[in-house]
């Protein structure tokens, strides 16, 4: 079963230039394979794809929506986002589709944004890459790791 539970970190360790936080035990994975945390005030979804783990950041580069629950393909390394069927590599966050929209639903969309300046560009924005992050496992937890 899944949660949208937001886990707080475990404690965090420097390693020369790279400072290393606990997420959580791998088993957990098995029954919840997408898990937000909230670290060093990124918002971040840790991923088991194919017996390997990857963390990106939870905020879609599109509209800054949440990508947990995105449709995971392993044998293409991707995630795709819900919201709008972006999809990102997981391993690198290259962009491999954009806005995979009909045209009717990107029309709504720009007539739903109408009057609000900021949001109307939403529907025409250039791709942009999914932040991704540093892993490893050890002592049977997922970490991540952050340029020190
Ligand atoms: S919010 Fe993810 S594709 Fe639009």
């Amino acid at each position: 079963m899944e949660s949208n539970e937001v886990k707080k970190d475990n404690g965090s360790v420097s390693e020369k230039e790279i400072l290393w936080t606990k997420l959580s035990h791998t088993n957990s994975f098995n029954e919840d394979s997408q898990q937000v945390f909230n670290i060093n005030r990124n918002e971040l979804l840790a991923i088991k794809s194919d017996n390997n783990y990857y963390v990106v950041s939870n905020r879609c580069p599109h509209a800054g929506l949440p990508l947990k629950g995105c449709t995971i393909d392993s044998q293409e390394q991707t995630l795709t986002c819900v919201w709008h069927h972006s999809s990102f590599c997981y391993k690198t966050g290259e962009v491999k589709e954009w806005l995979k929209v009909s045209t009717f639903e990107r029309i709504l969309g720009k007539l739903f944004l109408k009057g609000n300046k900021q949001a109307e560009g939403m529907m025409d924005m250039e791709p942009i890459p999914v932040d991704t992050f540093m892993t490893k496992v050890e002592d049977d937890h997922l970490w991540v790791g952050f340029d020190n």
